[in-house]
């Protein structure tokens, strides 16, 4: 059972029309599946996609793929996760602020984690200028330029430098993230799912097409055999405004299992 001060991630009871396959309480059993199992966070993907699964148009621009309805619905998850994370291409070309600003204040607010290996984030972005005020982390690598770091550190961001992807999300866990929701871009979602770490997706697919160029939601995802190819479970589907919200988890897992 969750400890008293666990933070688990929102399901959508008491969010209006949800068509779901599971009660609240199943929808947390991978969280708590992953808590007790695992060395790392739960992570959930959370991407906005056109019809066609791009993230971004051939400009890079992805502000704004889904409509307000969906905005409004993503503050609302980031309330219920310790950590948001994107990779270090998004927070440089979106410079998001990744803060929960919906009708939800979360008792603490969720850490914000930027995978960038080189550690290129700079003072000009926004994450960054607010480091002291909202906690900031950055994933970097060993390899990461110390004066990069240097300029991070004195800026107030706490940087990681772990060998691998796994090391890390151990590191982040040992640091008290236990929940943590990856916004992308396609790139770091993508190895995240390579490699088993991606424990539930979020996928809002507007009614929108972006053609080829566009940036795509999951680059370079390895061929399967339709018969050996991985399914998914979906857990919710929903509409939020013109756009659709479907929730797919990794595994079936039952309070009970
Ligand atoms: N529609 C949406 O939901 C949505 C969401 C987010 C972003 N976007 C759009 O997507 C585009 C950016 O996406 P993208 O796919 O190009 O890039 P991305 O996923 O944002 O960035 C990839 C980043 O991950 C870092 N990374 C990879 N492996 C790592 C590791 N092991 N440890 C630490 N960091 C690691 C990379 O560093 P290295 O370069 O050093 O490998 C790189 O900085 C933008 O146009 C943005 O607007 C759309």
């Amino acid at each position: 059972m969750a400890r008293l001060g666990t933070r688990l991630p929102q399901s959508s009871r008491g969010r209006g029309f949800a068509q779901g396959r599971r009660n609240g309480r199943g929808r947390n059993a991978p969280f708590l599946f992953t808590r007790l199992q695992t060395d790392r966070p739960f992570v959930a993907l959370k991407l906005a996609t056109s019809i066609d699964g791009r993230i971004a148009d051939a400009g890079g621009r992805s502000q704004w793929i889904s409509g307000p309805e969906a905005r409004d619905h993503v503050h609302w998850l980031r309330a219920g996760f310790d950590a948001i994370a994107v990779g270090g291409t998004t927070a440089l070309t979106d410079n998001p602020q990744l803060t929960a600003r919906g009708g939800i204040t979360p008792r603490k607010p969720p850490v914000r984690i930027v995978f960038d290996r080189r550690a290129m984030l700079n003072s000009g972005v926004s994450l960054v200028q607010t480091a002291r005020e909202v906690p900031t982390w950055v994933v970097a690598s060993p390899e990461a330029p110390a004066a990069n770091v240097t300029v991070l550190e004195g800026n107030g961001v706490r940087v990681f430098r772990p060998e691998t992807l796994a090391q890390s999300f151990a590191q982040l866990r040992l640091a008290g993230i236990q929940s943590l929701l990856c916004e992308g871009g396609g790139a770091l979602g993508t190895k995240l799912l390579a490699e088993g770490l991606v424990d539930r997706l979020y996928w809002v697919q507007a009614p929108v097409w972006l053609g080829e160029g566009g940036v795509p939601a999951f680059p370079g995802v390895r061929a399967f055999p339709l018969a050996e190819a991985p399914r998914w479970v979906a857990v919710e589907r929903r509409p939020l405004g013109a756009d659709t919200l479907l929730v797919l988890d990794r595994r079936l897992c039952l309070p009970e299992s």
